[in-house]
């Protein structure tokens, strides 16, 4: 779907902006010659304008347009960018595949406005149908254009180039997710962020060999029993005035398929593990917005690529390894492969790059889902400051966090008899937290440090948001890149 702005609304389908009033809906801008034939609409349709509703008049005798929408965006007092995004994601999601190939927003009440509405409305018309060429006509998106009507065009097309990179990154993350494990796997995938060289950014792989010289036994223990190669892809993204400057850590958990390894998981539902690379895919599509919109900042981003399987040289239960940083780990369940891999790639970031924060995404624990659904990712940090940051930036970007404690108390159901740790807790017993100890036992002192655990957001089964139209969300990109944006930039 193209994208414009435009002074005039024109096309087959024109939508107008509505407030939720206290005597009724409140159009931002309406149509001369219909303004009757809305009225009638919205008293015969119960259109209250609230949030995402979206009121529709089909072949009105009074306007070129074959059908004019109006959409609801809530309360005056209440509206965000995000309600403005969600306004615009509705109205996509209802004409998307409804015939009309050009669609007009008219109402934005400023540029930044016209901007977000856009923003909105590319992720809602986000598709993932690669795998589909048999796909029936009617279930094929038909809007190719969309234009957003504003008075300062040029304005809001400036405004839009940030957010435009943002979304770019959302699509990224979401392509990863979605793809089928037997094409992306920890080779084709660092195949793949290798593209992202053309953004600026520079692209580092690290291969077995180069692993086993560094001593990653964790990591490497996780893919041993693929046929495929594990992989440790390094983004780095030098934007800062002080190019020598400490950079920000991103990193990601990039588990191409999860079979559970020996601890084999059940046979039901397990086609969803080929998402269990959420984590990874978040940071390469947030690297990805910040090359694309040349972020001031120095930001590195790290993906442990493995895949989890059972094998005849795939690792067991009670084998005991060593991690780069030199802890010894003795696994208790191959299942709990995440946080093994993650700890060599919190090592070598720690060493290499000596970050003044690091941050980790990652598919981590079922139990997360547990405590907090599909609808918060849990957060686990040191430091109140980076958990202020990360809550409000979730919040404002409609991806929200939820803290959850750490403590000795939790951290001593790790402890080991034969090791220095063992890879998971009691059964049954605060599996999340016990997941994130596990993590920053790896974290060095007076680090700032943040865990997400986005089990539960990486994608979603019947998700109703219009911002999120596929089973992959996308989930930290726009957490990410606003972070940055707000916090780590020149
Ligand atoms: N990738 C899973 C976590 C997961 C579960 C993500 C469901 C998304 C949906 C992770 O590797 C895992 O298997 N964790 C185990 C840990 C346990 C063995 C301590 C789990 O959550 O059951
Ligand atoms: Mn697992
Ligand atoms: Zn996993």
């Amino acid at each position: 779907m193209q994208i414009k702005f435009t002074a005039e609304p024109a096309g087959d389908a024109i939508a107008y902006l509505a407030h939720e009033g206290e005597k009724g809906p409140e159009l931002l801008a309406s149509p001369e010659g219909g303004q009757a034939a809305i009225r009638r609409a919205i008293m015969a349709g119960a259109f209250k304008a609230s949030p995402g509703q979206v009121l529709e008049l089909l072949a009105p005798d009074w306007s070129e347009a074959a059908r004019i929408l109006v959409v609801g965006v809530g309360k005056k007092t209440a509206v965000t960018d995000l309600a403005w995004q969600k306004a615009a994601a509705a109205l996509v999601k209802r004409v998307l595949t409804g015939g009309a190939k050009s669609l007009s927003v008219v109402g934005a009440p400023d540029r930044m406005v016209a901007a977000h509405l856009a923003f909105g409305a590319r992720l809602a018309a986000y598709r993932f149908d690669h795998y589909r060429p048999h796909l029936k006509a009617e279930k094929k998106p038909t809007l190719t254009t969309l234009s957003v009507v504003t008075e300062s065009a040029a304005g809001a097309r400036s405004d839009y180039a940030a957010l435009s990179a943002r979304a770019e990154g959302v699509e990224l993350a979401r392509n990863l997710v979605s793809e089928p494990p037997n094409v992306l796997h920890p080779e084709s995938y660092a195949e793949r962020i290798q593209e992202l060289s053309e953004l600026g950014l520079e692209i580092e792989v690290l291969d077995e060999p180069a692993m086993a010289k560094l001593g990653m036994g964790s990591l490497l223990g996780v893919g041993q029993g693929s046929v495929r190669g594990s992989r440790l892809v390094v983004m780095k993204w030098t934007g800062a005035k002080d190019r020598k400057a400490a950079p920000l850590a991103l990193i990601g958990k990039g588990v191409t398929f999860d079979t559970g390894g020996i601890s084999l998981k059940p046979g039901p539902g397990m086609q969803d593990m080929k998402g269990d690379m959420g984590g990874s895919a978040a940071v390469v599509g947030a690297m990805a917005a910040i090359a694309k919109r040349k972020a001031k900042a120095n930001v590195v981003g790290l993906v442990g690529l493995v895949e989890n399987m059972p094998d005849g040289n795939a690792q067991r239960p009670g084998d005991i390894v060593k991690a780069a940083a030199g802890k010894t780990i003795e696994i208790q369940n191959t299942d709990a492969e995440g946080r093994l891999v993650l700890v060599d790639v919190l090592w070598y970031a720690q060493k290499k790059y000596n970050p003044k924060a690091m941050i980790d995404l990652a598919t981590l624990t079922g139990a997360i889902i547990i405590s907090l659904g599909n609808e918060h990712a849990g957060l686990f940090t040191n430091n109140d400051e980076l958990a202020g940051r990360l809550s409000e930036a979730g919040r404002l970007e409609g991806e929200p966090v939820w803290r959850l404690p750490l403590g000795a108390g939790y951290d001593k159901q790790i402890d080991s008899d034969v090791a220095d740790m063992k890879n998971i807790g009691a059964a049954g017993n605060a599996g999340s937290i016990t997941a994130a100890q596990f993590l920053q036992r790896f974290v060095d002192e007076g680090r700032p440090w943040a865990h997400l655990d986005i089990a539960g957001t990486a994608w979603k089964p019947g998700n109703d948001n219009p911002l999120e139209p596929t089973w992959a969300t996308g989930w930290g990109v726009r957490i990410l890149d606003r972070l940055v944006a707000e916090h780590y930039e020149d």
